[in-house]
Parts: C-alpha cells; sequence; structure tokens
C-alpha cells in the first residue's frame, strides 16, 4: 500500500496537462486546454483540460475527472496503478507499507497478463543476449538486418529458441501461474509445450510501455511455415487497438504533427533507428478504426507507406474511406519496386528517404483515382464504377473547402464536368445526412449536456424586493421558487466546500470549509437536497476529526454520485457565459476567476444560502400569523407578527448585503 502522506504528495506533483498530453495532443484555448475527446469519435474537440482546477472534461461525452480517472479510464488502471504510473512519471519513489494478502492477491491479478508478458520478454531477450544459439542465430540475424543493440533493446526484440518447453519450464520454476500462461499465449492450450519457437521475437507494447503480446518471426524460408505468428487476443491485446510502435513514435507524431504508417515490425524499427519516429505499422491488417482514433487524436495528418507490389493495397484503399470522414489528411506513398520502408531506410538513409516520400506522396483521393483509371482502361462498365467510388469518397470529407478542391482536380483527372461531380456529391451528402437524422430520431439522448439543471432558470435574476408589503401575496410562488432556490443555494455552499474547503481565508485565517460550516452548523440538518446535506454533513465530520477534505476527495469518492456531482461542479464555470452571469447573478467579466476570488465567492454564498433559510422561515411564520388570524387568537397573532417582522429584517438585511456585494465591482 502506498501511504497517505505519498499519495498527497504525487497528487500535489501531478497536473493534468502533462498527464493528458501523454496521450493526447491539447492545444491552448484561454485558460483550457482542447483536444479530440480519447473517450468518443470526435471531429471537433470537446475534450477540455482546465489545468488550474486540474481536472478534464468532454463536453462531448460527458466523461469527466482528474489525472487518476484519466488514467483508470484511458489505461485501464486500477487507483494504485494510476498512482504508481503518476509516481513514475513525475519520479517520486514510492516506499510501500506491507500489503495484507488480500490486496497482493488482488494487485496480482489486476497486473497478471502483464506480468506474465514481462515474463516472457526477459525470456526472449535473455535468449538473444545470453545464450551461444541467440547470438549466432538470432543476435547475428539482426546485426544483419542492420539494427543496432540499443535499437533492438529498445524494441524489446528476443529470441525463442527451437526447444520444446524451455520457457514453460523456466515460467513454472519462477512460479507463474499456467493458466495465465495459456491465456497470454505463450504456451500452447494443453500447457505442453512453448508457443514460440525458434522464431525472432518482438515485443508489441501499448501506449504506456507496458508488453500487451508478442510476435515471433521465422528464421526459416520455407514457404510452410508461417512468416509471423502473434499472441492471442486478451482483455490487454485487442488487436483492432493496438498500432505497432506506437508507444515509441507517439511523441515524435506529436511534435511533427504527422503519422507514418507502414506495414511490418521491421520497417516501424529500421525507421525509427534512422531517427524518423513518428511510425507505426497496422501489422499487415487493413486499418482499423480504433487504430484510426488512435492515430487522429494524435495528429490529423496520415502517411501511408505501401510497398508498390503491396497485395494488400486495393482493400486497404477501401478502408481508408473511413479516415476521410474523421476528416484525417490521408496520402500514399508507395515505394520503389522491390522495397520496403525497411530495405530502402538501410540502403539509401534517412534522408533520401524523407525526400523521396515527400515527393511521392499523393492525396489519398488522387491516388484511389489514378489507380483507378489504370484499372479501368477502355472498360466504360468499369469507369462508371470509378466515378460512384470516387464520389463516395469525395462525400466523406467533411470540409466543403477541401471537397471543392478535389472535384476540381478529379474532374480534371476524370474528365468529367466539375458541376456534373460536384452535384453528385451534394446528392450523396444529403441523403447521407437524410439517413443518419432518421437514425437520430430512433435513438435520442445520446450526448450529455454539461449545463445546469434547468429548474434553475426560474431563481430570480435579482435579490427579493426589500419592500415586505408584497410578501404576503407572493407566499404560494415563492415556495416553488424557495424550492428551486434551496437547490441552488445549496448547490453552491457544496460548490465551494469542494473546490476551496482546504482554501486558508488570508483575514481570518481558517479555511474556506471550516468558515462555512460553522456558520451554518445549525442550519446543517435543514437541507432540501438530501445529496447536498449528506456531503455538508460528511464535510463538517470529518472537519470535527481533523480530516482532510479537498477536490481528489470527492472526485474519487465511494459513491458515484459524490464523485459525479463533483466533477460537474468543478467543471461548470469553464468558462463564463452570458448565460452564467444571469444564473449565478454575478458581474464575471470584472472580476478574476472564482478560484482566485474565493473570499466574496464564499461571502455571497453564505449570504444566498442563509437569505434561502430565512424566507423559508418567513413563509412558514406568514401561514402561522394568517392561522392565529383567522382563529383570532389575537396574542398568538401578535407574537407571531413580531417574529415576522424580525425575520423581514434579517432578510431584508441579508438581501441588501447580498445586493451590494453583488453590485460591487
Ligand atoms: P521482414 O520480411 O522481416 O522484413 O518483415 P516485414 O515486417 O517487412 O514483413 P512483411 O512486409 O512480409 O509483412 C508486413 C507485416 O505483415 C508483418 O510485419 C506482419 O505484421 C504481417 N505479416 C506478414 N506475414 C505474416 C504472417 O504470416 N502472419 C501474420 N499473422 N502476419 C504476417
Ligand atoms: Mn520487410
Amino acid at each position: 500500500m502506498i501511504p497517505p502522506k505519498q499519495v498527497q504528495e504525487i497528487l500535489d506533483a501531478t497536473r493534468i496537462e502533462e498527464v493528458v498530453e501523454d496521450f493526447v495532443t491539447l492545444k491552448r484555448r484561454g485558460v483550457n486546454m482542447i483536444g479530440l475527446c480519447p473517450f468518443h469519435g470526435e471531429r471537433t474537440p470537446s475534450f477540455n483540460v482546465n489545468p488550474a482546477r486540474n481536472i478534464f472534461k468532454c463536453f462531448g461525452c460527458g466523461k469527466a475527472g482528474d489525472a487518476i480517472t484519466f488514467l483508470k479510464e484511458h489505461e485501464n488502471l486500477t487507483y494504485p496503478e494510476a498512482l504508481r504510473w503518476l509516481a513514475r512519471k513525475y519520479n517520486i519513489e514510492i516506499q510501500e507499507v506491507e500489503r495484507s494478502p488480500e490486496q497482493m492477491a488482488e494487485a496480482q491479478l489486476a497486473d497478471s497478463l502483464y506480468i506474465v508478458n514481462d515474463f516472457g520478454l526477459q525470456h526472449f531477450q535473455k535468449q538473444l543476449f545470453e545464450t551461444d544459439e541467440g547470438k549466432s542465430v538470432a543476435l547475428s540475424y539482426f546485426r544483419k538486418r542492420g539494427l543496432r543493440e540499443e535499437t533492438i533493446r529498445a524494441f524489446g526484440l528476443g529470441y525463442a529458441p527451437d526447444e520444446r518447453d524451455l520457457l514453460l519450464r523456466k515460467a513454472k520454476s519462477a512460479g507463474h501461474n499456467l493458466e495465465l500462461l495459456k491465456k497470454v499465449g505463450l504456451c500452447s492450450q494443453d500447457g505442453s509445450r512453448d508457443f514460440f519457437r525458434a522464431r525472432v521475437m518482438f515485443a508489441i507494447h501499448n501506449l504506456s510501455g507496458k508488453v500487451a503480446a508478442f510476435a515471433g518471426r521465422t528464421m526459416s524460408s520455407e514457404k510452410t511455415v508461417p512468416k509471423y505468428v502473434n499472441s492471442p487476443e486478451t482483455e490487454i491485446y485487442v488487436k483492432n487497438k493496438i498500432l505497432y510502435g506506437a508507444f515509441q513514435a507517439k511523441k515524435a507524431i506529436r511534435q511533427l504533427d504527422e503519422c507514418l504508417l507502414v506495414e511490418g515490425y521491421m520497417d516501424v524499427i529500421s525507421l525509427h533507428q534512422a531517427g524518423i519516429e513518428n511510425v507505426v505499422a497496422s501489422s499487415g491488417t487493413s486499418l482499423t478504426e480504433g487504430q484510426l482514433d488512435a492515430i487522429r487524436r494524435n495528429t490529423k495528418n496520415l502517411k501511408i507507406l505501401y510497398d508498390s507490389d503491396s497485395a494488400g493495397i486495393k482493400a486497404a484503399l477501401r478502408g481508408l474511406d473511413l479516415a476521410l470522414e474523421q476528416d484525417l489528411n490521408v496520402k500514399i506513398c508507395l515505394l520503389p519496386k522491390g522495397h520496403d520502408p525497411d530495405s530502402y531506410v538501410q540502403e539509401f538513409g534517412s534522408e533520401a528517404f524523407t525526400k523521396y516520400i515527400s515527393e511521392n506522396a499523393t492525396d489519398f483521393i488522387f491516388f484511389k483515382t489514378n489507380l483507378g483509371l489504370e484499372e479501368t482502361k477502355g472498360d466504360p462498365y468499369k469507369r462508371d464504377g470509378l466515378e460512384k467510388d470516387i464520389v463516395g469518397s469525395i462525400a466523406r470529407i467533411p470540409d466543403p473547402m477541401k471537397r471543392g478542391l478535389f472535384i476540381r482536380e478529379c474532374s480534371a483527372l476524370l474528365q468529367v464536368r466539375e458541376d456534373a461531380l460536384y452535384d453528385a456529391v451534394e446528392k450523396l451528402i444529403k441523403n447521407t445526412i437524410k439517413k443518419k437524422e432518421e437514425k437520430v430520431v430512433r435513438q435520442p439522448g445520446a450526448a450529455s449536456d454539461s449545463r445546469p439543471p434547468s429548474e434553475w432558470s426560474d431563481w430570480p435574476s435579482n435579490v427579493p424586493p426589500s419592500d415586505s408589503s408584497d410578501w404576503p401575496e407572493s407566499v404560494p410562488q415563492l415556495s416553488l421558487k424557495a424550492k428551486a432556490g434551496a437547490e441552488f443555494q445549496e448547490r453552491d455552499i457544496v460548490r465551494l466546500l469542494i473546490l476551496y474547503g482546504q482554501h486558508v481565508l488570508p483575514e481570518e485565517n481558517i479555511t474556506v470549509g471550516e468558515y462555512l460550516l460553522t456558520d451554518i452548523e445549525e442550519s446543517l440538518g435543514d437541507f432540501d437536497n438530501p445529496l447536498y446535506g449528506k456531503i455538508a454533513v460528511e464535510c463538517h465530520a470529518m472537519l470535527v476529526q481533523g480530516k482532510v477534505f479537498d477536490q481528489h476527495y470527492f472526485i474519487q469518492h465511494e459513491s458515484g454520485e459524490v464523485a459525479n456531482l463533483a466533477i460537474d461542479l468543478l467543471a461548470e464555470p469553464w468558462e463564463f457565459s452570458p448565460n452564467w452571469e444571469v444564473m449565478w447573478n454575478y458581474p464575471l467579466q470584472n472580476q478574476p476567476m472564482p478560484e482566485h476570488n474565493f473570499t466574496l465567492d464564499m461571502r455571497q454564498a453564505l449570504d444566498r444560502f442563509k437569505l434561502q433559510k430565512v424566507q423559508k422561515m418567513c413563509a412558514l411564520n406568514l401561514t402561522r400569523v394568517q392561522t392565529a388570524s383567522k382563529s383570532g387568537d389575537h396574542e398568538a397573532m401578535m407574537r407571531f407578527m413580531k417574529i415576522q417582522q424580525k425575520l423581514n429584517e434579517t432578510r431584508n438585511e441579508i438581501a441588501l448585503r447580498a445586493g451590494t456585494v453583488v453590485l460591487v465591482k
């Protein structure tokens, strides 16, 4: 277990934007940073990171939280794993407290697949570097193919010798579980022999650098032996989501704002070694949507490098229409006959390689058109099909400017009138939209909305009138508004507790939490909204016990309801919209961000909260006055009238103060 003090240290060091940027490209927008949401497919960025609050929120799919939440969701980590991940990132050495057997078992179970794969990696590397067979067969093979030792290590290359069950025996004697070994596919399903034999090994990493799977390449040139064999799919190896080399390439892809896609493992490794690091491989299959998503999160520019004799070109091209839809700029470059990227860069060097691809990369649609023209030469029937195909591709491009450009170029290539092509594209787009709309009607309400609940909209935007004479008439209406109002006021108090509970008030030398909770101590049981009440009571109890409650505590709260509320509150005044100003009655434009202004914020909230409670008492007491008056109980009526007067005075006093505070700029 990680001691609480170190947990705090880790959390303090953590910057949400730095964590997110390991996976998502962010651009600054005002005080926030914005990028494409890694949790749902989108073309326009709605994934927001707020460095000041240390949280993220996607305004498209609603996912939100802090760095821990992000790692839990994105990397499938448990809470302690996320903490360890952060500790590694921020170079914080964890001194773990003894774990209980249950905790051990739990952690081991969660990590087990990676642990077994890691054993596999060590084993294959040992065989490669430390055995005679490994050195003479495999290491010399890698050297012959031009790889340096640092490259071999960086990519986790290894060797599986031609032995029946070497890994199996070693794994067993090291205490590894046979079921897990079967599961990750390091041994046969009957558990009798190694799965990878007489092959050079390639570790396949996930985005955070853990070994998710292996590929083994045969050393034999015999045609009957499959050239590559792969680990099976597991929870940690979802083939259509993993791009080979992505872990080693992600930084360069972002820096260069371009991703090169090649076919083979060796292509990735050779290019990387030559200093061309923004390269990943689809490993022989055509690109899947999941892989495209992974690319798109890092860059919009994709360059695909194919061998010119590649059998899969045409099939792959079909799949690429998907990339157009996602607004990727896709270019294709064929290598000279007889070369793949690996052989080209090994023979001619990285400069020649870069030059070659920059001169030969063609926009995907032109490439497809030209390829089609060659194929359909002299066959009018096929020609017709080609036109339809191209129109279909162009129609998928979301950007109308880009569409126009392609239409012009393709009309020249195909020798079809531009306006005819244009009409065909427009018609197709209209049909597609219509189909999509029909679909949406059938499954409504998928996207979440981050705006505050609509019942707040009837909260008056100014303070109640100070003239008490118009109160009796407004009682029924008031009680309605008081309900909506109570929600709002109480939410406001909870917002302050969660956002600034630990902030020390400069003048008072106590925390916001202490200030608020001692001030409303006697109203803690009077919250109308049970959730807000529960949080206030919990905060109060923690305060009494001297425990810390901060943003992190609430975001990771065991109650999902509380955690969700915390996120919603944290994300709320994300940007100061005009709507926000009316709703909250803040002259926001002239004020610093709430986080720099919590003293004022807090006093206003307290006043509003108390005002609402006093109003409630006023309304209640007024019914007493009316009852007493009806029953002719003069004495009681006088007593309640006095109380009413006092309540009204208090109410007006607070209202006036709240009004003054609100109006001060
Ligand atoms: P070298 O021939 O050593 O240069 O490897 P390569 O990576 O260039 O292989 P190649 O161009 O023949 O194939 C491209 C990619 O397709 C490989 O990296 C593999 O991911 C995949 N592939 C090739 N052959 C097989 C096979 O027999 N089985 C499987 N599962 N994948 C293969
Ligand atoms: Mn090759």
